[in-house]
């Protein structure tokens, strides 16, 4: 029996040693000491053996089970310790590596020009309003006093949709539909998205105006040319001079369009400027009465000017670029550039 006890003893150190993870340690712990393990059986056999050899046997077997026991415990936490090290091993970022780099996304020179038009205007108490793409035929032109089949209408080459649907030319429409809802006095710039059957260097079939409206009592076109001014120094910085020329359209009288010195060669003479020193940027005049009245606003008692203006001219300006199709080809390597 002695020799028996020995036997088992040895072969559970070794098998111990051999386990290489807590499952292993249960099933030695199953093996030996569960209910038919082989421990158990000869701890159960005791009863059977001669009192003599009863306590020696039973000191032995006792012993070895608690020495298994203490084994298979020690043994088991160490395992235990490993895995939890290998599992946090496995989970640790290895800092030397080079990072993932993120891209970062900005806004298009365009919104970021239009926004800077818009905090000008808002900031001398103009509201922001807004207007549909697709227009009739009505708000696009005949409210704003071009008359029907008048050839005026050719000045801007119209996309029809049908013969009443169009897409917008300029964002005067936008004028009409602001008067409609409000009674004078009216404070309001409108930016948006215009088309024009009309592409080469410096046109897009789609392009941005910002449109300009104040009406109210006594309004001259001395205000028109102090805002203006105002708006053009801010934007372009306080040595940019400005032109006012007579011009021609049908909803407002007197109308003018407005250059300043060029931005690009001060007004010596250059490319952009076609060697005249001076750049178109803006369509402006006082509200026609006629278009007044059509809104239903008293023209005695009521005055008002209006501007328009092309964003992506003011931006080819600020930004220095000379092909206006760059704004549209959505080149990262172009549109990276402004922040
Ligand atoms: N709507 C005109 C255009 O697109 C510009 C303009 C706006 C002119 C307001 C006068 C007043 O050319």
């Amino acid at each position: 029996m002695k020799e028996k006890i020995d036997l088992l003893r040895r072969e559970t150190v070794e098998l111990i040693d051999r386990c290489s993870s807590p499952e292993d340690i249960e099933s030695l712990r199953i093996r030996y000491l569960g209910r038919k393990g082989e421990l158990s059986i000869i701890l159960r056999s005791l009863g059977a053996l001669p009192s003599d050899q009863r306590r020696v046997v039973g000191q032995a077997v006792n012993s070895l089970k608690e020495d298994f026991q203490r084994r298979l415990d020690s043994r088991r936490s160490s395992l235990e310790a490993k895995q939890e090290q290998q599992v946090l091993f496995s989970q640790t970022a290895d800092v030397t590596l080079p990072g993932v780099p993120h891209m970062r996304g900005r806004r298009h020179p365009i919104s970021l020009t239009m926004s800077c038009i818009a905090d000008i205007f808002t900031g001398l108490g103009f509201v922001v309003a807004e207007g549909p793409e697709v227009e009739t035929d009505y708000y696009n032109f005949a409210a704003l006093n071009f008359p029907a089949d008048h050839p005026a209408k050719d000045m801007q080459a119209t996309l029809y949709i049908t013969d009443d649907l169009l897409l917008r030319t300029h964002t005067s429409p936008v004028q009409i539909r602001v008067m409609e809802r409000q009674r004078p006095p009216v404070r309001c710039i409108m930016p948006g998205r215009v088309y024009r059957c009309d592409s080469d260097v410096s046109h897009s079939p789609m392009f941005h105006q910002v449109e300009g409206l104040l009406v109210d009592e006594g309004v001259s076109f001395g205000d028109l040319k102090g805002i203006l001014g105002f708006f053009v120094q801010r934007m372009f910085g306080s040595a940019t001079r400005l032109r006012f020329r007579p011009s021609f359209f049908p909803f407002t009288e007197p109308s003018a369009e407005i250059d300043i010195s060029c931005v690009i060669c001060s007004g010596k003479g250059c490319r952009v400027c076609k060697e005249t020193g001076w750049v178109e940027i803006l369509g402006a005049g006082m509200v026609h009465p006629a278009v007044l009245r059509g809104v239903g606003y008293d023209a005695e008692r009521y005055t008002g000017y209006a501007f328009g203006m092309g964003v992506e001219r003011i931006a080819m300006l600020r930004y220095r670029i000379d092909d206006i199709r760059l704004f549209f080809e959505n080149d990262v390597r172009f549109l990276e550039q402004f922040s």
